[in-house]
């Protein structure tokens, strides 16, 4: 079925002026940016987004590295979309991204990993408002 999962280009991609190499690959892998802006996170919002890595060691890090410049929200679409983002980023960790990946391609670490894709479709749903209203979502 089409449908729909959530995208974010993180600080280190934003900042090597990977927006459209990162997004061309998205769309590559047949998904279609219904909806996208530039921003540039508060330390609340990237707190709030990441909220159920809040006891992990690692989230403070994660919350500085996500407010350290900007990054790209987008909605894509697309058969499986969830799945297929999941299967174009490539693992967590660049060290075990398959070749062919965004984040073999352009990941520098396993925090600046290029991009952030919804892991379910709940949570595509959930990240989806987060971030956006229904009116900027265009498909
Ligand atoms: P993301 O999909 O955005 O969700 C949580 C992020 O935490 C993850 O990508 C990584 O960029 C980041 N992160 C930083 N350190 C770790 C770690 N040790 N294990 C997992 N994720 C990490």
């Amino acid at each position: 079925a089409v449908t729909r999962t959530f995208s974010i280009i993180k600080p280190d991609a934003t900042k090597r002026n990977l927006t459209g190499a990162v997004t061309k690959m998205l769309e590559e892998a047949g998904l279609r940016v219904v909806a996208s802006k530039r921003i540039q996170m508060s330390k609340e919002q990237a707190e709030g987004f990441y909220a159920v890595h809040k006891e992990r060691p690692f989230f403070g890090d994660l919350v500085s590295f996500m407010i350290s410049g900007p990054v790209v929200v987008q909605v894509l679409e697309g058969e499986d979309a969830v799945k297929r983002n999941r299967d174009v980023m490539g693992a967590t960790n660049p060290a075990d991204a398959a070749e062919g990946t965004i984040r073999k391609a352009f990941a520098e670490s396993i925090e600046a990993n290029s991009v952030h894709g919804s892991d379910s479709e709940e949570n595509a749903a959930i990240e989806i408002a987060f971030f956006f209203k229904p009116e900027e979502i265009v498909g």
